[in-house]
């Protein structure tokens, strides 16, 4: 059940010219809080990271992340207020996480986004954070209309999507295992980087050279899908195989090859993907479009095909609130998204 007179307002934002949305995002490891002004303009994007908590565990400890969000969610709220210099009476709806992520964190976001909500009047929407990551653009890129193709690259999805408008959008190629981001951070594992693995490979991979070459049985040859599995059990091999022998391991080397190979598959069956689809617009989301040589790949390859290439700028690559604002407006704009207190957390979305 939803009020009345908060379902009035949530409706006419449709025909509202300014509106302030503040978002809420825990789904992970990152604690944020954001006041976004019609989708584009950001007036305050607070992150609390919980790296240095999970760093001496090796990853992220779902348990933990859930405990140091609820410490963390009232303070970054606060800051993210101070920092916008408004009030909670500026503010016209109140934007939420609900998935994908992991649940107990998720579940933080969701139930004080939901309090304030009832506590201020306000309407709640209810964003997927794939939603989220793709909208990260609109804010970047202020010009950036649909439609166009999107590779959604974060540490759980890997996806070439149609983006019809900005809230509708159809799949045309998935991962058939393993993430993208997945597959960095158990390369930065094996080779002794810890976590976050993404940075560190990237990091260390500028320092070699892609020398190595990974052969794979390429069934997805003629598919927009993706397969990093493969790549990822192919550099655990070769690490056992060369510990055995005796062999130092490169692993500047190691990194730059096992980047080169992902990098090029993204970006061969994306552009592909544009191509065929009649798209000239590329807009990259999710953490691992922060990767320095994807975004090096992606320039070349789309300035050989006539294809424009977005990225987020490097701070609204990776999980913030600001994004999650975004995606609740376009929404909202469509009168779409309103949720009850009946919101729950949900550990996977549609893609
Ligand atoms: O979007 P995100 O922050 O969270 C999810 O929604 O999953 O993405 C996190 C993923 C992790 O797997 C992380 O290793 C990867 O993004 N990542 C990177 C880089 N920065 C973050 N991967 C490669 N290079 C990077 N610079
Ligand atoms: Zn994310």
């Amino acid at each position: 059940m939803i009020d009345k007179n908060v379902e009035n307002k949530f409706y006419e934002l449709k025909n509202k010219e300014i509106i302030k949305i503040l978002a809420i995002e825990s789904s992970c490891d990152e604690t944020s809080v954001a006041i976004v002004e019609n989708g584009r303009k950001i007036l305050s994007n607070i992150v609390s990271t919980q790296i240095p908590i999970h760093e001496r565990f090796g990853g992220v400890v779902p348990e933990v992340a859930s405990r140091n969000h609820i410490t963390a969610i009232s303070n970054v709220t606060r800051a993210a207020l101070k920092e916008s210099g408004l009030g909670f009476s500026d503010i016209d709806a109140i934007a939420v996480t609900y998935g994908a992520g992991l649940i107990g964190a998720l579940l933080v976001g969701v139930n004080f986004a939901k309090s304030l909500a009832y506590a201020l009047g306000l309407p709640l929407v209810a964003v997927s954070h794939i939603e989220g990551h793709i909208a990260a653009n609109y804010i970047s890129h202020k010009d950036l209309t649909p439609p166009f193709v999107c590779l959604m690259v974060s540490g759980g999805h890997t996806a070439i999507l149609k983006i019809d408008d900005y809230v509708s959008h159809s799949l045309i190629g998935t991962t058939v295992d393993d993430a993208a981001g997945e597959a960095f951070d158990k390369v930065a594992r094996v080779v002794g980087l810890g976590y976050p693995g993404g940075p560190k490979v990237d990091n260390l991979a500028k320092e070699g050279l892609p020398c190595i070459v990974f052969k794979q049985k390429d069934s997805l040859k003629n598919s927009k899908n993706f397969s990093f599995s493969g790549i990822k059990t192919a550099v655990i091999n070769y690490v056992h195989n060369e510990t055995q022998k005796g062999n130092q391991i490169n692993a500047a080397d190691l990194c730059a090859s096992f980047e080169d190979y992902v990098a090029n598959e993204l970006s061969r069956k994306t552009i592909d993907a544009c191509c065929e689809n009649g798209q000239t617009k590329l807009v990259v989301a999710g953490g691992v479009s922060a990767n320095s040589y994807l975004k090096k790949v992606l320039n070349e390859e789309t300035a050989k095909n006539g294809i424009e290439l977005f990225m987020p700028e490097l701070s609204l690559c990776t999980d913030n609130a600001a994004m999650i604002a975004s995606a609740a407006y376009f929404m909202a704009k469509k009168g779409l998204g309103l949720s009850d207190y009946s919101l729950t957390a949900s550990s996977s979305v549609r893609l």
